[in-house]
C-alpha cells in the first residue's frame, strides 16, 4: 500500500466496537500490515488530559458548545499527534470514535448548529477523513443493557446515562449519515454473534480497501482531501 489506511469505529453504546476493533487488528496484523489501536476521546497525551474532564460530566454545566468544543480540542491533538503520523509511515489506523460521534452526540442530540459544528469539524479533521467508517448498529436497549453488563457497579458516564430517547435519536443520525455518505460509511448488524459481526467487518475493510488500491493506482498523483 502506498500509505496508511484510517478506518473509524462508531455507533451507540455497548455496541462492541472495542471487541471489533481488537479482532479486526489481529486479522490485518496476520496479513502483515502495521496496525494501530487508538480511541476517542484520547489517543494522544493531550487529548487523554482533556478525557476525564468530559466523560466525568465536569465539562456538563458549560453546555453542549463547551463540550463540543473540548471534544475538537482533544480531536486536533489527536489528529496532528498520532493519526496523521500514523497513515503518513503506512499504518493502518484503528480508531474507536471520530468525527461522527461529534455530529451526533454534540450536533445532534446536543442540538447545536450545524453550521458551528461544520466548522469545528473542518478545522479539527484538517482533511484527515476517515477511508472507511463502520458503523456498529444496535438498537440502545439491548446496547445498553450491554453497557451496564460489562460496567458492573460503577455508574454510566456523562453520555450513557441518558434516557432511552436520546439513544433513538443517536441511533437513527448514525443511520443518517450512512445513507448520505455511502462512499465511507458501512453499516453492520451489532446484534449479530460477535463471529459474524466480525466477519461483516472485514469483508467491510478488504473491499475498501481494494478499491482505495485501485483508485491510486489509476491515479498514482492524486494528493488525498
Ligand atoms: P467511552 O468510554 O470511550 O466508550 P464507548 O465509545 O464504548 O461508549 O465513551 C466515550 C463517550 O464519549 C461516548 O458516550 C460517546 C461520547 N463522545 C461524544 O459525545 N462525542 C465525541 O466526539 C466522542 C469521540 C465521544
Amino acid at each position: 500500500m502506498r500509505r496508511g489506511f484510517f478506518i473509524t469505529f462508531e455507533g451507540g453504546e455497548g455496541a462492541g466496537k472495542s471487541t471489533q476493533i481488537g479482532q479486526l487488528a489481529d486479522s490485518l496484523r496476520e496479513e502483515g500490515r502495521t496496525v494501530l489501536v487508538t480511541r476517542e476521546p484520547g489517543g494522544s497525551p493531550g487529548a487523554e488530559a482533556v478525557r476525564h474532564v468530559l466523560l466525568s460530566g465536569a465539562a456538563e454545566p458549560f453546555g453542549p458548545a463547551m463540550e463540543a468544543i473540548l471534544f475538537a480540542a482533544a480531536r486536533s491533538d489527536h489528529v496532528e499527534q498520532v493519526i496523521r503520523p500514523a497513515i503518513e509511515r503506512g499504518t493502518v489506523v484503528l480508531c474507536d470514535r471520530f468525527l461522527d460521534s461529534s455530529r451526533v452526540y454534540q450536533g445532534v442530540t446536543g442540538d447545536l448548529e450545524p453550521a458551528f459544528m461544520e466548522t469545528l469539524e473542518r478545522v479539527t479533521v484538517n482533511g484527515m477523513l476517515p477511508d472507511l467508517t463502520i458503523i456498529l448498529d444496535i438498537d440502545p436497549e439491548e446496547g445498553l443493557r450491554r453497557a451496564g453488563a460489562r460496567r458492573g457497579s460503577d455508574a454510566p458516564d456523562r453520555f450513557e446515562k441518558e434516557t432511552l430517547s436520546v439513544h433513538r435519536r443517536r441511533r437513527r443520525a448514525f443511520l443518517e449519515i450512512a445513507r448520505a455518505e455511502p462512499d465511507r460509511c458501512v453499516v453492520v448488524d451489532a446484534e449479530d454473534p460477535p463471529d459474524k459481526v466480525a466477519a461483516g467487518v472485514l469483508k467491510a475493510v478488504r473491499a475498501a480497501m481494494a478499491r482505495a488500491e485501485r483508485e491510486s493506482a489509476l491515479k498514482p498523483m492524486r494528493s488525498r482531501a
